[in-house]
């Protein structure tokens, strides 16, 4: 089975996910679904996660820090429809910080063209793909982190929307090279 995502055990998670809450509380919580970035996109010593200890020492220790190079915030009250990500990277690390019990990334084969898509109050331009033109290959509980390959088609899927489920989603450089079963469809 094609398997775009790899798991990665994080023993103090708990610790993790409440310490980059707070960051995120302070900056704002958007309160509806959004992609956003709280530090200018790519300015590595502006990034307030990678200032983090914690998570420093994380990304250090799984030879990760060095690919690190900006962080975004997931914020989704709703489901996501499907897509690829936007921007220069393929591959993110994504840590579940809130509420991500019974949601799911899953993965799909595409077919046809993608359709732009419009997310309210947000500046991210998604291209998608109607359901209809898609086939689910894998998906993963969002309850552990897991390096993922944001250029095969994904989306998110929320069985309770009545909290926001929050991911913090570490962007990986061009230079960083994931495991071969992570990159063929
Ligand atoms: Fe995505």
């Amino acid at each position: 089975m094609i398997k775009p995502y790899k798991k990665i055990y994080i023993e103090n998670l708990e610790t993790i996910a409440q310490s980059c809450y707070s960051i995120i509380e302070d900056a704002g919580l958007k309160r509806h679904t959004d992609l956003y970035y709280i530090d200018k996109f790519g300015e590595k010593n502006k990034d307030r996660f990678r200032n983090l200890p914690v998570l420093r020492d994380l990304m250090t220790s799984l030879n990760l820090y060095d690919y690190w190079f900006s962080t975004a915030i997931v914020e989704t009250y709703t489901d996501l429809r499907i897509h690829k990500d936007t921007g220069e990277f393929t591959f993110s690390f994504n840590i579940p910080i809130q509420n991500t019990k019974d949601t799911y990334t899953v993965f799909y084969e595409t077919i046809g063209q993608p359709k732009k898509m419009y997310i309210p109050n947000s500046y991210v331009d998604y291209m998608y793909y109607p359901i209809e033109q898609t086939t689910e290959i894998n998906r993963f509980e969002m309850t552990e982190a897991a390096i993922i390959n944001t250029q095969i088609a994904h989306n998110v899927l929320h069985c309770s929307k009545v909290k926001p489920r929050i991911v913090l989603a570490l962007r990986l450089d061009g230079s960083y090279i994931a495991d071969e079963d992570m990159t063929t469809v």
